[in-house]
């Protein structure tokens, strides 16, 4: 189902990928270069890094946060910290834009109120996956999650509540936003590999922006 949700003029959609979920198409295409802006001061304070996987594997997504918690991942587990492992300092804060951007999103796919207080920060280069997984490390699973991609486009798989459920393949492009929760808020997702491209403004990368309420 594509419902026709905004201005013609910005020939932007909704695309139903589950239930409770939608892929709004293109949401963040205007706000992408103050993303990126206040995305490099980010970087600057907690770069990039290769989290471990509890069973001891490298992972292939490069990863950093901001916002009061982060997500990460070592040999003891998952879970969201205050502060950045690598520096020991707390993550760089989530710019209001940021916060503004997601909150919009939510509402746009039903979910009003939403208040981030995470926003794991993914870096994909070609060849890189994720794997299906749940997101399942929140306290609160009545808050969806709302994530934001921008550079070279991927294949995202979106399952059902069981890992072997059938996914469907959804192609996410910069700027636009998935946003899943209620009935879909457990449901398996995934990235296949990155195929070799150049976007303008990330040249061979995809990024993605996960906002969730963590806390
Ligand atoms: C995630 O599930 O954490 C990220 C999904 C994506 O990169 O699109
Ligand atoms: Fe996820």
């Amino acid at each position: 189902m594509s419902l026709d949700l905004f201005d013609a003029a910005d020939c932007r959609t909704a695309i139903e990928i589950g239930p409770d979920a939608l892929l709004l198409r293109g949401f963040a295409s205007n706000t992408a270069p103050a993303l990126l802006d206040a995305l490099g001061h980010i970087l600057a304070q907690a770069p990039f890094r290769h989290m471990v996987t509890p069973g001891g594997f490298r992972m292939s997504v490069a990863m950093t946060n901001c916002g009061a918690l982060g997500w990460v991942s070592d040999e003891t587990g998952y879970r969201y910290v205050p502060f950045d492992p690598q520096t020991g300092r707390a993550w760089p804060s989530l710019p209001a834009g940021f916060a503004q951007l997601a909150r919009d999103a939510a509402s746009q796919a039903g979910f009003d109120g939403f208040t981030p207080d995470a926003c794991l920060i993914n870096r994909y280069e070609p060849g890189t996956r994720l794997s299906l997984h749940q997101d399942r490390n929140e306290r609160d699973f009545t808050q969806p999650i709302v994530s934001v991609s921008l550079g070279v486009s991927a294949l995202f798989l979106f399952g059902g509540p069981r890992r072997a459920d059938k996914t469907r393949r959804v192609e996410l492009h910069h700027g636009d936003i998935a946003v899943w929760g209620g009935r879909s808020r457990l449901h398996y997702h995934g990235v296949l590999p990155i195929k070799p491209g150049h976007h303008a403004m990330l040249g061979e990368q995809r990024l993605n922006l996960t906002f969730r309420k963590a806390g």
